[in-house]
């Protein structure tokens, strides 16, 4: 990739932002960086006990820096955002400014089936069922609309052909750009 232009995947909790994340990365041959992981170690503490400790407002003001340094950076790289972070105007405009923003869509079944599994979400804590995660994921719904430049359903599909998908779409859409 030239430029410093990266890609951002955003999505609901679970959708795959870090698999496809690594496999887009993988594919561009860039690097893939979880803004979610960038926070834990530099606080020190995961995601879950922030949330515990300080609060929620305080995760999402570290979430905001942390989105902001990235996009401002020169390295181009596919950033894979927290589930919330399309939640903030701000955060939406830098990851635009940085480059295409790529929303990984999901059916509440499949997210349910996937963080189900791994069960450190807290905000999702105190109701992991299907209906619960429906109507958060139907909140959000316009904010990721907003933010997306590029919407992939990841139904039934693996993160490598996901991640195709979108390597094919941003080099179409670049083409097209200079024409
Ligand atoms: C959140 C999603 C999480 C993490 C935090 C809040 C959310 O990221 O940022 O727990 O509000 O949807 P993932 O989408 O990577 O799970």
């Amino acid at each position: 990739m030239s430029g410093k232009t990266m890609v951002t995947l955003v999505g609901f909790m679970g959708c795959g932002k870090t698999t496809v994340g690594a496999a887009l990365a993988a594919a561009l041959g860039v690097r893939a960086v979880d803004a979610d992981r960038i926070i834990e170690e530099r606080e020190g503490r995961s995601i879950t006990r922030i949330f515990e400790e300080d609060g929620e407002g305080r995760f999402r003001d570290l979430e905001r820096e942390t989105v902001a340094e990235l996009c401002s950076g020169e390295e181009p790289m596919v950033l894979c955002s927290g589930g919330g972070a399309v939640l903030d105007d701000g955060n939406i405009d830098n990851f635009k400014k940085a480059g295409p923003v790529v929303w990984l869509r999901a059916t509440p079944e499949s997210i349910w089936r996937r963080i189900s599994e791994e069960g450190n979400r807290p905000v999702l804590k105190n109701g992991m069922t299907v209906e619960n995660i429906a109507a958060r994921l139907e909140a959000r719904l316009p904010r990721y609309r907003k933010a997306a430049d590029i919407i992939i359903d990841t139904d039934g599909k693996d993160p490598e052909s996901i991640a195709g998908e979108i390597a094919k779409l941003i080099a179409d859409r670049r083409q097209a750009a200079a024409r």
